[in-house]
């Protein structure tokens, strides 16, 4: 009776066979449609869907590449798969050089005088930890008719994740991630047309639980950022006598170089001490030089 109400005064027809089987698709919808207005208020991007994962929405960008165009990616601060999804997808990638894991300019011009280039794949922030001239790489590429592909696993919800300055945006909410949701990710387009060439190689991502879980880490961004960036600034401050890589960009790792086995241990042992996660580079997914890794976006509260 109540039920009967309600839907009455909603202006909704009232059928409540249809209700009770339709629960499940209802139910994913009204996660769905809480989730999809925040990211299109996070990314810029009006044309989005929710994949499996972050590699899921990487292949399903760069499937709508033609197979006779060349993948661009960085030479160091990227993800794992950009080495392996476009050679899977019967893709050339070549890597354009970076400087301590930014997109070199001339480098990236370079190429695109070289190859017929489909896309640009990169992360903003590269490796977690360098704020990448953005703007600049758009412009770049759109003179040469490259899509830009931006990856902001390491950047949603902050200003690095800004759909302008990228055709395409891809995203992991998993493990490790700003959104922690240990599960699901996202492609967004600029245009819908592009959209429309990308969505067939999404897969309906349709699990309840966890469309939820992602709901509520999306609501948690904010929070996640400030607890993230304050520990960072502290490993900072604490090694201010170190060479640490970009330490003025946002990021949410801590690069730290050494030159010797002694500052290597004594970064190693700070990292003990705190109990801070590390990992050591070089490091296609970092840095290609020796350092250590401080794993700041590791951490929960
Ligand atoms: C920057 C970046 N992009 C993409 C991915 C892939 O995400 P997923 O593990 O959800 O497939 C990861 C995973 O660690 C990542 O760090």
């Amino acid at each position: 009776m109540e039920l009967k109400k309600k839907r009455e005064e909603k202006g909704q027809k009232n059928n409540s066979t249809a209700i009770i089987k339709n629960k499940p698709l209802f139910s994913l919808f009204m996660v769905k449609s809480d989730i999809i207005p925040t990211l299109q208020k996070l990314t810029r991007h009006q044309h989005l869907e929710i994949t499996a994962r972050g590699d899921a929405a990487i292949a399903a960008a760069l499937s709508a590449i033609p197979k006779d165009k060349v993948v661009l990616i960085p030479e160091e601060g990227g993800w794992l798969s950009y080495l392996k999804i476009p050679k899977k997808l019967g893709l050339k990638a070549t890597e354009v050089k970076c400087d301590d894991a930014k997109i070199n300019l001339s480098g990236l011009q370079k190429k695109l005088n070289e190859f017929s280039c489909g896309a640009l794949l990169y992360q903003n922030p590269g490796g977690y930890f360098a704020e990448q001239p953005m703007k600049e790489i758009y412009n770049v590429c759109r003179k040469n008719n490259c899509l830009v592909i931006m990856d902001v696993s390491g950047s949603i919800g902050t200003k690095l994740c800004d759909g302008n300055y990228a055709d395409v945006l891809v995203g992991s909410f998993g493990e490790w991630k700003l959104v922690e949701a240990k599960a699901g990710g996202f492609v967004s387009c600029k245009s819908k047309k592009l959209f429309e060439k990308i969505k067939p190689f999404c897969k309906i991502f349709d699990d309840d639980e966890k469309l939820k879980i992602i709901s509520n880490k999306i609501q948690e961004l904010p929070e996640r950022i400030s607890f993230l960036t304050e520990k960072r600034k502290k490993i900072i401050a604490d090694l201010e006598y170190f060479d640490i890589v970009h330490k003025q960009d946002l990021g949410f790792v801590a690069v730290v170089k050494y030159q010797t086995q002694q500052e290597k241990e004594k970064i190693i042992n700070y990292c003990k001490d705190k109990q801070l996660p590390w990992t050591e580079c070089p490091r296609y997914i970092r840095l290609n030089k020796p350092a250590i890794s401080i794993e700041v976006k590791r951490l929960e509260k």
